[in-house]
């Protein structure tokens, strides 16, 4: 990506962090058959996640939690079909969750039979609200549970050796949990696991409900990366919701503060406010010059999946995704985008007023940055004029004309489209 730069802040974005700039993409897991799924009204069928897991990989995704089979009989089913019907790529892990209960467990396994290589995510409520009102728990308790946890996991591993087992493990509520504590009990899990023994093992620290700015998440997670026994032989990955609106920003802040791995769903479909958005954080990135490693350069199709899947629309200003995110009516911002983009050679690093990336990067074109409307001015309709028709106005002509239009924009009250354009130059100028 070397049109786009990468770019240092200027000032302090942490106090304890303040130099920091994240240099290379983070580990991905894409949530969305699993933590997207649970939130729907109607929740997928086997083949609308067949289509979503698809899409997954064909995007670069190599670790997709598919959801959470001892829970589902369609996750059940759609497990052993993806396994059965040898539909995972060798470059791919599979990821299921379960809770930490015996039963389950076992189940998990089961779904897993014959995997080349998963993905076992085991998780239990770790918060204060959660222990004292849900559980009825002390920290004694709530540390048990996730120790027998990562017992039940490791001992069904060892029985089937010829799957590569990686063991993850979620103190859900975290960002409602003690940090003392909430490292307590990764370590008791990490005694069990022992990954300085080269087990793979995810530690994934979850803002189950985001209950803070990014900051204050980011610097939980440096504190946890700080205090944990053998932080340099396991993963921290995040999972962040978007309560406050800043899911996607708590996760880059996260990676500045120490995490590596970061979960998400397309367009952050998830429960209530959704899930950290991978789009955006991924074509975050990619405009500042990083490789996001996935490729969501056919944006439309990407969008017209996750509907199709999730019946739920993506917002026109949707970053990156929407239907008018590069799109300019105002007369300025068309006048802006048109001189930056005349001048412009084709290896000049991009720098084009109003929009942040080159459209083209998404599958998307230029034709559809400048709509016209009654904020629109000359330089649009001139442009228009000569993309759609090959006519080029003089200037005084681009003013004149450009009040015709903006007359019938203001008459029509909305977008005036190119046939019509052309049909009121026709008639003023054309016809005799
Ligand atoms: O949000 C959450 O805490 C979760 C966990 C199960 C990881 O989805
Ligand atoms: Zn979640």
């Amino acid at each position: 990506h070397k049109k786009y730069v990468a770019f240092k802040p200027v000032g302090k974005t942490n106090r304890r962090w303040p130099d920091q700039v994240i240099e290379q993409a983070p580990r991905w897991c894409a949530v969305d058959l699993r933590d997207g799924n649970q939130a729907l009204i109607k929740p997928m069928n086997v083949a609308q996640k067949q289509r979503l897991f698809d899409l997954l990989v064909k995007l670069g995704f190599k670790e997709i939690e598919i959801g959470f089979p001892a829970a589902s009989q369609p996750d059940f089913d759609f497990c052993r079909k993806l396994i059965e019907e040898n539909r995972i790529p060798k470059d791919v892990r599979i990821q299921v969750l379960t809770q930490a209960r015996p039963e389950l467990i076992a189940r998990t396994y089961e779904a897993l039979k014959g995997a080349d290589r998963a993905i076992v995510h085991v998780y239990n409520s770790t918060s204060t609200v959660q222990r004292e009102q849900v559980f009825g728990l002390d920290r004694a308790g709530i540390r048990e549970i996730a120790v027998n946890g990562a017992r039940w996991v490791k001992e069904h591993a060892d029985l089937a050796p010829e799957t590569e087992w990686t063991f993850q493990y979620s103190p859900e509520s975290f960002t409602g949990t003690e940090l003392d504590f909430a490292v307590e009990v990764i370590d008791s899990v990490n005694a069990v696991w022992r990954p300085d023994l080269g087990q793979g093992v995810v530690i994934n620290l979850p803002a189950t409900v985001e209950m803070s700015t990014p900051n204050v998440f980011a610097d939980q997670i440096e504190w946890v990366c700080d205090h944990v026994a053998h932080r340099e032989h396991f993963s921290i990955s995040v999972h962040t919701h978007n309560d406050r609106g800043c899911g996607v920003a708590a996760a880059e802040l996260a990676m500045l503060a120490g995490a590596d791995r970061v979960e998400g769903t397309l367009m952050g479909n998830g429960e209530r406010t959704g899930n950290m958005d991978l789009v955006t954080m991924a074509m975050n990135l990619y405009s500042q010059g990083i490789d996001p490693h996935l490729d969501l350069s056919g944006m439309a199709e990407i969008v017209e999946t996750v509907e199709a899947c999730t019946d739920i629309s993506t917002h026109p200003r949707h970053p990156y995704a929407g239907d008018l995110v590069f799109t300019a009516f105002s007369g300025s911002h068309q006048d802006a985008i048109r001189k930056c983009l005349a001048l412009r050679k084709p290896d000049d690093v991009w720098n084009v007023a109003y929009l942040p990336i080159d459209p083209a990067d998404l599958g998307r074109h230029y034709d559809e940055v400048v709509r016209i409307n009654s904020q629109s001015g000359k330089g649009g309709v001139a442009y228009v004029l000569e993309r759609d028709y090959d006519i080029t106005l003089p200037r005084w002509l681009q003013i004149e004309f450009s009040k015709v239009v903006q007359a019938e924009a203001e008459t029509n009250g909305g977008e005036i489209d190119s046939l019509t354009i052309h049909r009121l130059f026709e008639e003023k100028y054309l016809k005799v």
